[in-house]
Formats: C-alpha cells, sequence, structure tokens
C-alpha cells in the first residue's frame, strides 16, 4: 500500500486530518509535528510544518527521508490572483513557482530555480488527475488547474499580486507549496498542492483570511479526505 504525505502550514489546516486518523505515532523533528498513521484505509503521514518556504522545506525533506511517502499533497489556502477565482474556490497545481527567487538583476530570468533551470516544477499528471476528480465531491466549488505561486509574503497590494500574477501566470499565492515541490521535485516524489482561495491577495486580504480561512480549510478537508477514500478503493 501506498504511503501518503500531507503537510499543511498551519493547525487550522490539518488539524482536523489528525483527528480522523487512527493507529496514531507523534514525532517532533527540528520543531515540526509529525503524525504517522491510517486516514481513510491510507498509510499516511500527516505533518503540521508552520508557515513559509524554510519551514515548509524542512519538513518536506524530513518527511521523505524519514517516512519515504510516495507522494506528497500540501493542503492549505491561498491568496486569489485572479478575477475568475473567489473566496473558497479551489485550485489544485500543475506546478509551481517561488516568486520571491529572483537573480534577474545577473541575468537569471525572474523565478529560474538554480541547477533545475526551471521555473515552474511541474507536478505529476497523473495525481492531478486523480485530485481533480476527487474535488468533484465539492458541490457548486469553482475548480481551477494551474500554477501556484510562493514567497515569504502574505500579499495584500495590487502592486504585488499583479507582478506574481503577470510575471508568472500563477492563479493563487500562498507561503509553502513551491518548496514543497522544489524539495519534492529533487527527491523524485510526486507532489501536488490543493488550495482554498481565504482572500484576495489585495489590501483587503488580511481582514477576508480571518473572516474566511475556515470555510476554504473546510473545502480543502473534504477533498483530501475524499482523495484518500479514491485511493483505499484501488
Ligand atoms: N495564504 C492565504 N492568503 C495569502 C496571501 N494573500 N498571501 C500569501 N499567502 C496566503
Amino acid at each position: 500500500m501506498k504511503r501518503i504525505g500531507i503537510i499543511g502550514a498551519m493547525d487550522i489546516e490539518v488539524k482536523e486530518l489528525i483527528s480522523s486518523m487512527v493507529d496514531i505515532k507523534k514525532e517532533t523533528i527540528s520543531s515540526i509535528d509529525f503524525y504517522e498513521g491510517k486516514l481513510e484505509g491510507n498509510n499516511v503521514v500527516v505533518a503540521e510544518c508552520g508557515i513559509g518556504k524554510v519551514y515548509a522545506a524542512v519538513c518536506a525533506q524530513t518527511m521523505i527521508l524519514k517516512y519515504e511517502p510516495d507522494l506528497v499533497i500540501n493542503t492549505g489556502v491561498a491568496g486569489s490572483l485572479s478575477i475568475d477565482l473567489d473566496i473558497a474556490d479551489i485550485v489544485i497545481s500543475d506546478g509551481v513557482v517561488q516568486h520571491d527567487y529572483d537573480a534577474s538583476p545577473i541575468g537569471i530570468p525572474a523565478g529560474m530555480i538554480s541547477e533545475i533551470n526551471l521555473i515552474k516544477l511541474p507536478c505529476n499528471e497523473e495525481l492531478v488527475k486523480k485530485l481533480v476528480k476527487a474535488a468533484e465531491i465539492l458541490k457548486e466549488t469553482n475548480i481551477a488547474v494551474g500554477t501556484i505561486a510562493s514567497g515569504d509574503q502574505f500579499i495584500c497590494s495590487k502592486e504585488k499580486k499583479d507582478y506574481i500574477a503577470n510575471t508568472f501566470d500563477a492563479l493563487c499565492t500562498e507561503m509553502e507549496g513551491a518548496a514543497i515541490g522544489h524539495v519534492c521535485y529533487i527527491n523524485n516524489v510526486d507532489f501536488c498542492i490543493i488550495r482554498a482561495i481565504s482572500d484576495r491577495a489585495d489590501g483587503a486580504a488580511h481582514m477576508d483570511f480571518d473572516t474566511f480561512v475556515e470555510i476554504a480549510v473546510e473545502k480543502t478537508i473534504m477533498l483530501v479526505n475524499n482523495f484518500l477514500k479514491q485511493e483505499s478503493a484501488l
């Protein structure tokens, strides 16, 4: 049976998954809590990594070395970069970019990852398809597949939002997914990011985030649970 890694940055993004797990074993490594056990009939390891790319990368690398997941899913909320994506809509990544990875002053295109020489790191197509299928459980929810942009910044201005949207053609922005994708890519582990929109990454984003984070998280939990059900039925 496959082992599925699930990473969320904040307690609210993973606590419902952890509370539904059975045969649970907790271990804290480098200040990050890892929960190994069973969920919806699958072997899973769920981690709460903390906010930002460094925590996310440490978490993903530790998870891969210690628990050897066959695939890693990053779940959580994001700010919308698209007029077509509103609160509680879902984005499933087909690839990830780091919007704050920028060596353009020395002639390297913004976002181009050293050694890999790619700006957008691709997700496994089969995994994306499975997650899109799992998302069918979400009624009256707009589901989009595309680029997710990550950086160590909570985006809450039109200027930064437009820069990220226009430079990387990204649908939403958050603070961990591309770091997890980067780590998975260099370790040859399949990955995908699932995000529900909690705000529009604009001047009201900090207030909208507080208001809508719970509603958005509920959607991602339903999606992840349905994906796990699908996997256990294979
Ligand atoms: N996560 C949720 N909303 C976000 C935003 N506006 N910027 C960065 N990360 C986010």
